[in-house]
């Protein structure tokens, strides 16, 4: 099972200057939620943006072209698909971005997880690709009004592939 889970701005804005968009505990809290106990896929830039390297307690593949590269508790794939090849076909994947790795899985993915953040960030250079509607059907919405922690409203949408 293949899942897409990332953040996205009304323009489908999902980063600057290699960092997240927004700051949403709730956010972290569910994708901390999902992706426990999986496997979560990413590329080279989105793993130097975490502060403290791999997540625990699940397993961290990175995608890059540079074989010498040597993280700790990562492995290093250099194609989604060989990544992909050393994974069971048991194995629950998140693939958690950054943009480039999105374009790649979306083609393949079973399910997106997104938080449809209701805002349009000012400055955005990476982006989720476009979601083709005619492909993915909309299983369920949780919307979230803003509160004192989070700026704006967002909703939690799961999308399957029709
Ligand atoms: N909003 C969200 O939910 C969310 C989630 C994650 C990330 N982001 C944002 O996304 C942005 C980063 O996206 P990005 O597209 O610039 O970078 P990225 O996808 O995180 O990483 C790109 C790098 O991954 C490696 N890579 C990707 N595909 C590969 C392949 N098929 N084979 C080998 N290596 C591969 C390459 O590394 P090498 O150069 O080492 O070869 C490439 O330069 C940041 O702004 C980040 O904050 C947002």
């Amino acid at each position: 099972m293949i899942n897409i889970i990332a953040a996205i701005d009304k323009n489908f804005g999902i980063g600057y200057q290699n960092k997240l968009l927004f700051w949403l505990p709730n956010d972290l809290k569910r994708f901390k939620m999902l992706t426990t106990g999986h496997t979560i896929i990413m590329g080279r830039k989105t793993f130097e943006s975490l502060p403290k390297g791999a997540l625990p307690n699940r397993r961290n593949i990175v995608l890059s072209s540079n074989s010498d590269l040597n993280y700790p508790d990562t492995e290093i794939f250099s194609s989604l698909q060989e990544a992909l090849t050393h994974c069971s076909a048991n194995e629950q994947i998140y693939i958690i971005g950054g943009a480039s790795v999105y374009k790649q899985a979306l083609p393949i993915a079973d399910t997106l997880c997104l938080t449809e953040v209701n805002a349009n960030a000012s400055k955005v250079d990476a982006y989720f690709p476009v979601i083709d509607k005619e492909i993915w059907h909309e299983k369920s919405r949780e919307t979230h009004l803003a509160d004192e922690k989070h700026p704006c409203s967002y909703s939690f949408v799961t999308y399957i592939r029709r």
